[in-house]
């Protein structure tokens, strides 16, 4: 973790974000290449989510919402996770780990049990080794603040699926979706976390992308389940996972809130172990249940066909952005050996999300004749791709510069460019080279970016 955390700061991809200002709860920005990752991962899903099928929608709905929402979802009093102080050095900790990595005990959600074990087996903080604990107690983790015209406390949303709820009824009003349709959305959330670690892993503002899937309650909803499991994992495997690295995890029924049927996590072999980068969930009818109860409004579904009423249950996939950020950083992430006993470090991104797809490079930079037509090549490509213009250094240099921030593709305009019109491109992977005609160059990116 730390080799790709110095790494997405060299290369511009993730700065620490408010450095200068001595930095800001583990938060970070998403610097030039990081944010060409990172909408190329949003373009990704969107295109396999709404684009490329016919039963999803999609929509872009506020991060501050009527409050009534969260009261309804069980948010305002539910959303908590257990937190404990250390009183001899003052910090603060996600109790239940704490506990489970102290003593291998999931005592989630049982406050006074925790407490107990944390006193009793004196557990030590891992900060300062101390053995002081205070009282473990819930933490909301919604962020609140305030909105003039609106009387008492709003929230910064603290996931973006209720954005989704509540306009299940302009969608069936104004789309013609019929059941089984979904709605998704890509955007920010916010968490108040105990504690933000391992990176971009976990931030207290973050994205989302999100799908409810609305289902017939007669359905064979196992299948449904199962079809939204492998896109999870087939999505995960296009930004670069292998196979090997991905599992699935089964939340244990006892666990499981009433109205769910099924929850399942993808998980990812992050460098600090397996964790959860997708969640998939049946939610039932609650959602819309509540949000009728709480509304006033009815949130049901006419299916015409068959003359029957009903309200919709949900399959929920659920994808983390930034992790999905974090999962194509360290799957692409190499070190390799070259010919001459050189090194170089080459992030080896599937094509469609390198941040740079092409470099242009003029042999020789004081060759004007040279320049002049790698600036039209740049020029004639530049609105199709996101393509550099570098003249600075030795070929070799400006091959290993690409390589490092995963540009598939460099193109050099030498002395025989002059002569043939022909330039040459260069393999990031292979790194092999060959020689094309200029005009061929849009039909070799068409054909070999997708
Ligand atoms: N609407 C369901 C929901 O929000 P969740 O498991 O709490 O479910 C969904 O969150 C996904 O959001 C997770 O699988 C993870 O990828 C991402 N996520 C959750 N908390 C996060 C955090 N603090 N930082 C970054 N990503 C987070």
């Amino acid at each position: 973790m730390e080799k790709i955390v110095s790494f997405c700061k060299r290369k511009g991809f993730v700065f620490p974000s408010s450095e200068i200002y001595g930095g800001f709860a583990n938060s970070y920005s998403y610097g030039p290449y990081g944010t060409e990752l990172k909408n190329n991962i949003k373009k990704l899903w969107w295109k396999k989510v709404v684009q490329e099928r016919n039963d999803i929608v999609g929509i872009d709905g506020p991060i501050l919402l009527n409050s009534k929402l969260w009261e309804a979802s069980g948010h305002t009093t539910g959303f908590n996770d257990a937190m404990v102080d250390c009183k001899n050095c003052k910090k603060r900790f996600r109790a239940d780990h704490v506990v489970e990595e102290a003593t291998g005990k999931d005592l989630e959600g049982q406050l006074e049990e925790m407490t107990k074990v944390l006193k009793e087996e004196k557990v030590k903080c891992p900060e300062c080794g101390a053995s002081d604990w205070t009282n473990v107690r819930n933490l909301n983790l919604m962020f609140k603040t305030e909105m003039n015209g609106y009387y008492g406390d709003v929230y910064l949303r603290p996931e973006t699926a209720g954005a989704i709820f509540i306009e299940f009824k302009n969608i069936i009003d104004s789309m013609r979706v019929k059941v089984p349709f979904g709605i998704g959305q890509i955007g920010k959330a916010f968490r108040n976390e105990i504690v933000a670690r391992n990176f971009i892993f976990r931030l207290r503002e973050f994205e989302q992308m999100e799908i409810e899937y609305f289902i017939d309650p007669e359905s064979k909803w196992e299948e449904i389940f199962d079809k939204w499991l492998e896109f999870q994992e087939q999505f995960a495997i296009s930004l670069g996972a292998k196979k090997e690295d991905l599992r699935r995890y089964e939340h244990a029924k006892e666990k499981l809130s009433h109205y769910s049927r099924k929850t399942v996590d993808i998980e990812y072999k992050f460098p600090f172990g397996f964790s959860e980068l997708f969640g998939l969930a049946h939610r039932g009818d609650f959602d819309l249940s509540q949000h009728s109860k709480f509304s006033g409004k009815k949130l049901e579904y006419f299916d015409a066909e068959n003359n029957r009423r009903f309200v919709p249950h949900v399959i929920e996939p659920t994808f983390g952005l930034d992790r999905c950020i974090l999962v194509a950083l360290i799957a692409a992430y190499n070190e390799e050996k070259i010919d001459g006993g050189d090194e170089r470090i080459v992030m080896k991104f599937p094509k469609h999300l390198a941040p740079i797809k092409l470099a242009i490079f003029p042999l020789l930079k004081n060759k004007p004749e040279l320049v002049k037509k790698a600036r039209e090549i740049f020029d004639s490509v530049k609105g199709d791709y996101m393509c550099e213009f570098d003249d600075n250094g030795n070929i070799g240099k400006r091959y290993r510069r690409q390589d490092e921030i995963g540009t598939p593709y460099c193109v050099t305009v030498d002395f025989e460019t002059l002569e043939n019109n022909t330039i040459t491109v260069r393999d990031r992977d292979t790194m092999e080279q060959k020689r094309i005609k200029i005009e061929e160059l849009k039909s070799f990116l068409e054909e070999n970016l997708k």
